[in-house]
């Protein structure tokens, strides 16, 4: 198989809060350090990559070199049709636009058409320059929770229903192919080791399939904790918690802390396993213990996965 970063788009998705955004600068550092000139795309009005470098926020839209070989830029769709729509009206004024209705009016009676709008600017990114010169050679993008995602990469079927010709239908095709082309394009998916965010990789792996007929390349498990005991030394643990109920409240509350962790591994080692039963490639990323995820410990995630990816 091809190598995972040698594509030109890596589409990242998952359950809210599950480490999409982290996971996104972690393989964005894992591509710039093996040699690929790479942008992170954040989609949405956010840009947290920056933030994560210490560089000021910049203007929405604006590619920002975050250091050599690698860049982020946000691409925030509401804004993306609004200049859309602004590049065809030509004279009408972007304030005219947003506060005429128009736009809203638009956005709600042509449904997909500010995810097609944004994924177009991805293919974009995917193309680079005017020169031909492609300016990047992945593009990995912090995509919105599954959901969302799931309606940007269907955004080509639901809007190139409305518009069959003229240049957006061209580029709908073109969107379209770079979706469905495994040469070009992965998907992952992140999730941590819960039941919810389990099943929503699962549900996102059938989406995949049904809409673009692709399939998740691998499943990013995030925030595993240690397997720190055995069963031999649970068995210890509780009797030694027995024991200590009486006399040592210290002890006891130990041996309770212990089984607590335990028990939440265990919880997460099945979740794993439901993702292996059904073939998954799983690649597990540890919970990083500390007060703010800072750049040094993405970089240490971003270590760790190359040795899988
Ligand atoms: N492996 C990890 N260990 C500890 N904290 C993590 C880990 N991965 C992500 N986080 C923290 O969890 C929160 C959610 O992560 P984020 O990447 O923003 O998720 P998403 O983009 O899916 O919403 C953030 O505060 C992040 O710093
Ligand atoms: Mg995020």
């Amino acid at each position: 198989m091809q190598p995972l970063l040698d594509r030109k788009l890596l589409f990242i998705t998952g359950k809210g809060g599950v480490g999409k955004t982290t996971i996104a600068a972690a393989v964005g550092l894992l591509a710039a350090r093996t040699g690929r000139r790479t942008i992170v795309v954040e989609v949405g009005d956010q840009s947290r990559l920056t933030g994560l470098f210490d560089i000021p926020s910049p203007p929405p839209g604006v590619e920002t070199e975050l250091e050599e070989g690698l860049s982020s830029i946000s691409i925030d769709p509401d804004r993306a049709l609004l200049e859309w729509l602004q590049a065809l009206g030509g004279r009408v004024s972007g304030r005219v636009l947003a506060s005429s209705g128009t736009f809203q009016y638009f956005a709600a009676a042509a449904p997909g058409a500010k995810e097609l709008v944004s994924m177009v600017k991805i293919w974009q990114l995917t193309r680079g320059g005017r020169r031909r010169s492609p300016s990047h050679d992945l593009v990995v993008i912090d995509a919105p929770a599954t959901g969302h995602a799931l309606g940007m990469l269907r955004s080509p079927q639901t809007f190139g229903a409305i518009a069959r010709v003229g240049p957006i239908a061209g580029q709908t095709r073109q969107v379209r192919d770079l979706l469905e082309d495994p040469a070009r394009t992965a998907y992952l998916a992140v999730a941590l080791a819960t039941e919810m965010a389990v099943t929503e990789a699962l549900e996102l792996q059938e989406g995949l399939r049904l809409q673009l007929g692709r399939s998740l390349e691998a499943v990013i498990v995030n925030g595993l904790l240690p397997r720190r005991f055995s069963a031999a030394d649970m068995q210890l643990i509780a009797t030694l918690g027995e024991k200590a109920a009486q006399a040592d409240g210290v002890a006891a509350s130990a041996a309770r802390a212990a089984r607590t962790v335990h028990e939440r591994s265990r919880r997460q080692h099945n979740q794993v396993a439901r993702l292996r039963r059904r073939s998954f490639e799983v690649l597990g990323v540890p919970f990083v213990w500390g007060a703010r995820l800072d750049l040094a410990a993405v970089r240490a995630i971003s270590e760790r996965l190359d040795r899988k990816l």
